[in-house]
């Protein structure tokens, strides 16, 4: 079995941060959406997987490196010049899937249980088509399934406004090659892209055997800000503490904490689980639970809560900052002059002052 795990979408709902790179390498907890997807493919046991690509390619493959080994991975960079639908990817790589069973999985989930016991079940019982779906308060949302109790898939709608299930499909799906006809018979949806969801109802009509299994793990569609706060503090959950920085004795340490090597902790106090990057240097600040803060950053005279900061990030006498997600080498500073905010903003910025 081979795998597809598709990289390529534009992430319009996680701007700005998608202006200047691509959603799937954004951080959980320090390390990149995608890396939690490849580990779980190969902790299944495949190795031949196929990595669809589009404007980022070349940050993808830099951080993934060349031939996936870091992963124990043989990876297939496949090129798909423009984001038009999940059921358009599966075609672009028809040469790499040649006539194998696949795993499709979107490179911007984060699913906490991963894939493993999925794809023993896909290899004990294969089917045309088998979905992962999971329940959701809000189902139109995304893929819905209707599902008979012996797991068979009667019906699939690609965000429905009536939902007819709360069973959403979690971009999680395991095909036979039987698959590439339904995907050269459909036509593209109102959005434009060719849904995977019609390839899976084409199947279903065509009386093909389409089974779904439903999943209580934790899982994200990291699609925006929010869902990667919550991805993050999942995450977090798992952490184990282990402190390769310097804490000074003028700070406190407590719970689980991962202070990367070269970091600096002065006169702080950190409630795990926070973990903070190499080179990051804490001083007089306030930090956790659940904030992640990346490489390089600096944090001075601030309090910050639930919160993630990407690489090279600089807080300084910020207040209290909670549920904040704050950008590479993005500057966050008291005002000089008081009762001013100067502000200096990407596009689709988003910020909410204190009055
Ligand atoms: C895609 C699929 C949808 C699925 C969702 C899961 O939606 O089309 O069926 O439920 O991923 O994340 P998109 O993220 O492209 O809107």
């Amino acid at each position: 079995m081979k795998a597809l795990v598709l990289a390529g979408g534009t992430g319009s709902r996680l701007r700005p941060f998608t202006h200047s790179g691509t959603k799937q390498l954004l951080p959980i907890a320090n390390k990149p959406v995608l890396f939690y997807g490849l580990e779980s493919i190969a902790e299944a046991g495949i190795s031949e997987v196929g990595l669809v690509v589009g404007d980022y390619a070349d940050d993808i493959r830099r951080a993934v490196g060349d031939g996936g080994s870091a992963f124990g991975l043989d990876v297939t960079y496949i090129p798909q010049n423009r984001p038009l639908g999940l059921a358009h990817a599966v075609s672009t790589a028809r040469d790499f899937l040649a006539d194998d069973d696949f795993l499709v999985y979107l490179g911007d989930n984060y699913l906490q249980d991963g894939v493993r016991d999925f794809i023993a079940r896909a290899r004990i019982r294969p089917a045309a088509a088998r979905l992962l779906v999971t329940s959701v308060p809000d189902p139109s949302a995304f893929g819905v399934a209707e599902v008979e109790e012996t797991g068979r898939v009667t019906r699939v709608e690609e965000k429905p406004v009536h939902p007819r299930s709360d069973l959403a499909l979690i971009g999680v799906y395991a095909f036979s090659p039987a698959v590439h006809e339904a995907v050269g018979a459909i036509r593209p949806s109102a959005r434009g892209e060719l849904e995977i969801t019609h390839a899976v109802q084409w199947l279903i009509d065509d009386g093909q055997d389409v089974l779904a299994e439903e999943t209580t793990s934790v899982w994200r569609d990291t699609g925006s800000v929010d869902d990667m706060l919550e991805a993050n503090r999942h995450v977090l959950d798992g952490l184990s503490g282990r402190l390769e920085g310097k804490v000074d004795p003028d700070s406190a340490v407590v719970g689980r904490v991962r202070l990367g090597e070269g970091a600096v902790v002065r006169g702080s106090r950190i409630t795990g689980p926070v973990v903070i990057g190499p080179g990051s240097v804490i001083s007089n600040a306030v930090i956790g639970p659940y904030t992640s803060i990346g490489a390089n950053c600096r944090v001075h005279d601030s309090s910050i809560e639930a919160s993630v900061l990407l690489d090279g990030a600089d807080v300084e006498c910020a207040g209290r900052i909670e549920r904040s997600f704050i950008g590479r080498d993005a500057v966050v500073a008291a005002p000089r002059f008081p009762y001013a905010h100067r502000l200096v903003l990407g596009d689709h910025s988003k910020v909410q002052l204190h009055p």
